[in-house]
């Protein structure tokens, strides 16, 4: 099925690029690359809606051309696999491509694409270097994290990562833990089974760690959580921060019904109009054509969804100041040498770095360095009946959290204080009664 969508569209493709040369105007099909690795379905799944939605616009000023993807599923992201996709990307005369990668093909893949100046958007972690033609999507974490650390005067807690994000936040932390003497015990968790991971909630407990931030990547958070489940230690007196931007992405039913408090924060507000629409039309999917669509998106997947429509805005920049883009010429050998930057790649990365849009992760503006600035993200806290924002953080307002409602909102009372107020109110009421 795939491969039948693929090669229609690569017809398309090549027919409409012909006619493009002819004609000398801004390509009315324009081609990007797009990049996917182990367990993204539903990222992909995304990606094709988002261009499968800008193909069909009815609004020409919106969609003036199409887009037209080459794409390439890996398997095994290893820098074998990442070549191979880059250069068959590149020879077909993408504009920009849109790609994951992991911790084994980020720098194969950064590397080829500020050597032949193909820009690559991408959804994956955000990379510590400068990578000039890497536009990242996804927002850092950390102003958040360590904002919502001071607010909850954390000073001793125990720190869970593994480095498939780099070392980006474990740096973050262990230089606050420098400067403030907080005590920090950073325990990388990466080769750790079910059972490893069991032995240490309870080590931990013994040596009377209540307080746990954990960054982790999404498979192995829910592995670590299911296993604090089976020790108990989901319960009250426990205390979890998620270091992750989709809260909402996380299945925490036992931890609601057991206690503990935790937090978390969550990029996509699916309050928001622009995603109430996108979810009419991604529930109506059908998800054997669809994989993961039978789920909401998790926030990787809105970064996807996001990254095509800077993709297509970029263009539209571009079109609408007479940049006359073509791979004419420099669409051949990824590998020669000395390597033959393609032009126009400047002109490219200027424009995605110029998009301001509003996508499903809310406002889209890039600096200099290809980073998401002016971003805002929600905090939730766990409650009894699911998870509540109470707060959000950005760049200006940094962290805010909402007073707490708890003294007479009646819906934040939940069925475990309930309880509680029901045993201490005849003791209250009696009090009074004894003095006389
Ligand atoms: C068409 O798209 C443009 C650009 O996104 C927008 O400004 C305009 O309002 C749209 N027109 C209609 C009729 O939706
Ligand atoms: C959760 O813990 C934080 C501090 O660690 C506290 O400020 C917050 O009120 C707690 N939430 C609940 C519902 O107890
Ligand atoms: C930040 O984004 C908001 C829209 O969310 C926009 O109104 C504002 O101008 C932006 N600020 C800067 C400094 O670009
Ligand atoms: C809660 O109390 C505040 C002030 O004390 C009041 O303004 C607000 O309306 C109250 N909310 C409810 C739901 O009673
Ligand atoms: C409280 O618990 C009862 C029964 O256990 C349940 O039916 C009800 O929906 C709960 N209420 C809330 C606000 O969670």
């Amino acid at each position: 099925m795939r491969n039948i969508i693929l090669f229609s569209w690569h017809f398309l493709g090549v027919f409409s690029t012909l006619w493009g040369l002819a004609t000398g105007a801004f390509p009315s099909s324009v081609q990007i690359g797009g990049l996917f690795i182990r367990n993204t379905d539903q990222e992909y799944t995304a990606f094709r809606l988002a261009i499968f939605l800008h193909n069909t616009s009815p609004n020409a000023t919106e969609a003036p051309f199409n887009l037209v993807p080459h794409v390439d599923n890996i398997e095994t992201a290893n820098s074998f696999a990442v070549t191979n996709a880059f250069c068959s990307q590149y020879s077909r005369g993408v504009f920009a491509i849109f790609g994951l990668y992991d911790k084994r093909s980020v720098n194969t893949l950064t590397s080829f694409c500020g050597a032949l100046h193909i820009s690559l958007v991408t959804p994956s972690f955000p990379t510590e270097g400068e990578g000039q033609f890497t536009l990242q999507l996804r927002p850092s974490i950390r102003g958040a994290l360590l904002s919502l650390l001071d607010k909850y005067e954390w000073n001793q807690f125990v720190f869970l990562y593994d480095t498939d994000r780099g070392y980006a936040i474990l740096q973050a932390i262990m230089e606050r833990a420098g400067q403030d003497a907080w005590q920090v015990s950073a325990i990388c968790v990466e080769s750790f089974n079910d059972a490893a991971y069991r032995r240490l909630l309870e080590e931990l407990d013994r040596r009377q760690e209540k307080k746990y931030v954990i960054d982790l990547e999404p498979e192995r958070l829910q592995t670590i959580l299911e296993q604090a489940v089976s020790v108990g230690k989901h319960v009250k007196g426990f205390n979890y921060i998620i270091a992750n931007l989709g809260f909402k992405d996380i299945s925490l039913e036992r931890f609601m019904h057991g206690g503990a408090n935790v937090t978390g924060f969550q990029l996509v507000d699916f309050g928001k109009p622009i995603v109430i629409k996108l979810m009419q039309r991604w529930n109506k999917l059908d998800q054997r054509e669809y994989p993961g669509s039978e789920s909401p998106p998790k926030y990787t997947s809105s970064l996807t969804y996001d990254g095509v429509l800077v993709m297509a805005e970029a263009f539209r920049t571009l079109r609408r100041q007479k940049i006359d883009i073509s791979r004419r010429g420099n669409a051949g050998d990824c590998l020669a040498n000395p390597a033959a930057p393609w032009n126009q790649g400047i002109d490219m990365e200027r424009a995605l770095k110029q998009v301001r849009i509003q996508g499903l992760t809310g406002n889209i503006q890039f600096d200099h360095f290809g980073r998401r600035i002016n971003y805002t993200m929600d905090v939730f806290e766990l409650k009894s009946n699911g998870p509540r924002k109470i707060g959000y953080w950005n760049d200006n307002d940094k962290l805010v959290l909402n007073e707490s409602p708890q003294t007479n909102d009646s819906s934040a009372i939940d069925n475990r204080t309930v309880v509680v107020v029901t045993t201490i109110m005849p003791l209250m009421m009696r009090k009074p009664l004894l003095r006389h």
